[in-house]
């Protein structure tokens, strides 16, 4: 059986070695999950409830352990890994509340009565990425585990610690064997097979678009139903009537997060030319002020990039001749750290402007006006966040849906809210996580008339 050995990507110290599951022990998950799951639909809407909600409390009373996992797996600063294993406990708690709520409809018809139900899908798949492991594990399993379907979830190779524990922790909650697998493995391996396997229903992938796409061309042999959280070259858009030195001011958070890896990241900081100067100075001290260092320090608050090979992929976009305007510090020594780095002025066919970097790297770009500050944010194939700032309320709002984008906000860099839906327009994605419609995604609606005529 092979074995991945994980590392500090803060230390490059080895944290532990994880087994590898195989295709074919991923045919028994899948076997195992649909006698599971058989039962656990079965179950009274509230004894599936009170499940998820013991469930949630067990997360609850290992938000710590869960978060300094986060840290040794992740790198992540234990302050954003502390709201990570949070939010997993959040979010299993508020899909608890869903199993006695998932009502059908009663539709008027002639000779009799028609109603619909929500029935769970059967098994589902949740691919999961390195980057934000817990929470966006938790997206897919709680909604999906509430409407009645088993699961088998695949956390990235890299980052299996936390969704491992997880996977315990359902035990010791009480959900029975089988409802909840969690298989560490290859994407190669675990994850083509809950792709092509007919006994998977649903696949909840979350991941580059490359690999998103190849996932959907493999559903579409089963018509497997599919949801795709992909990736994202998101705008920050700053309007010369808004708080200049409040924009500046959030500007790095909005894209530094989790060190840039974060597919929500305003990585093209957009601003109004009236204007541009006077940003780029306020800009700057809030860079070189961010603290990059060791992920269990309480004041750090930037971490390391996950491994050797994404620090690389992230510095090819900043080759020697790149127009750094500044940049922020980072730790020498061991850990794949990458400074906090803003590229202005940037050509707009340059790779730094145009892919997704995933790393802590943001470009500064000035527009003219809002006709402008549109075309710029939408020339792009993705769709995923963006922010925009501004004291006019009819321009926020003319903006706002005119940025073709899934999650926006307006003065503030939001961050997900499991209770809103989540996800993205053309190339970021397919289908919407999260908020209060979630749990209908994991089910089929069936329609049934029921003759009245003696
Ligand atoms: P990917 O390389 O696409 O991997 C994502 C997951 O898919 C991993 O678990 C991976 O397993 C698995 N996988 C790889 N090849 C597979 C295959 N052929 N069949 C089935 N599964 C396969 O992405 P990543 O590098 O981990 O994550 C970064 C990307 O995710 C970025 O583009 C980012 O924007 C995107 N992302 C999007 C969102 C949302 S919500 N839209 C959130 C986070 C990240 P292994 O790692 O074991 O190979």
């Amino acid at each position: 059986m092979s074995q991945y050995t994980v590392l500090n990507p803060a230390t490059e110290q080895v944290v532990r070695t994880v087994e590898l599951t195989s295709a074919e022990q991923t045919d028994e998950a899948i076997a195992r999950a649909q006698v599971a799951q058989r039962a656990w639909r079965d179950l009274a809407p509230g004894d599936r409830a009170a499940l998820l909600r013991a469930f949630a409390d067990r997360i609850d009373a290992h938000v710590e352990e869960l978060a300094q996992l986060e840290v040794a797996n992740s790198g992540h600063p234990i302050g954003a890994a502390r709201w990570e294993a949070g939010q997993i406990r959040d979010v299993v708690r508020y899909y608890a509340a869903a199993p006695e709520r998932m009502m059908g409809k009663q539709i008027p018809v002639a000779g009799g009565l028609d109603v619909t139900f929500h029935e769970p899908i059967g098994v589902v798949g949740v691919i999961v990425p390195w980057n934000f492991p817990l929470p966006i594990l938790s997206w897919g399993i709680a909604p999906a585990l509430a409407a009645g379907n088993a699961v088998i979830a695949k956390p990235a190779e890299m980052t299996p610690l936390t969704a491992i524990r997880i996977g315990e922790i359902a035990l010791e909650a009480g959900l029975p064997e089988g409802v909840l697998q969690i298989l560490p493995g290859k994407g190669s391996v675990v994850g083509q097979r809950l792709v092509d396997h007919p006994g998977v229903g649903k696949i909840v992938f979350t991941g580059s678009t490359e690999v998103g796409q190849q996932i959907m061309a493999g559903c579409a042999k089963n018509i497997k139903r599919l949801t795709l959280e992909l990736g994202g070259k998101s705008a920050n858009i700053v309007f010369a009537d808004a708080d200049i030195a409040k924009a500046a001011a959030a500007a790095p958070a909005g894209v530094f997060d989790n060190a840039g890896q974060d597919c929500c990241a305003r990585s093209r900081i957009l601003v109004q030319a009236s204007v541009y100067d006077r940003f780029m100075e306020l800009l700057e001290p809030a860079v070189r002020g961010i603290t990059v260092g060791d992920p269990a320090s309480e004041q750090t608050q930037m971490g390391p990039l996950i491994s050797a090979a994404h620090r690389a992929t992230v510095a090819a976009y900043v080759p020697d001749d790149a127009p750094v305007a500044f940049r922020g510090s980072a730790p020498d020594g061991p850990g794949y750290w990458f400074a906090p780095t803003v590229l202005a002025p940037i050509g707009l066919d340059a790779p730094a402007y145009r892919e997704e970097i995933f790393g802590p790297v943001v470009t500064v770009t000035p527009f003219t006006d809002e006709a402008d500050a549109i075309r710029l944010a939408n020339d792009t194939p993705y769709g995923l966040s963006g922010s925009l700032w501004t004291r006019d309320v009819g321009r926020a709002i003319r903006v706002a849906r005119g940025v073709e984008t899934g999650n926006l906000s307006v003065n503030s860099h939001s961050s997900v809210r499991y209770w809103t839906p989540f996800g993205g327009f053309k190339q970021s994605g397919l289908g919407r996580e999260l908020g209060p419609d979630a749990v209908e995604h994991f089910t089929e609606t069936k329609n049934v008339f029921i003759s009245t005529q003696d």
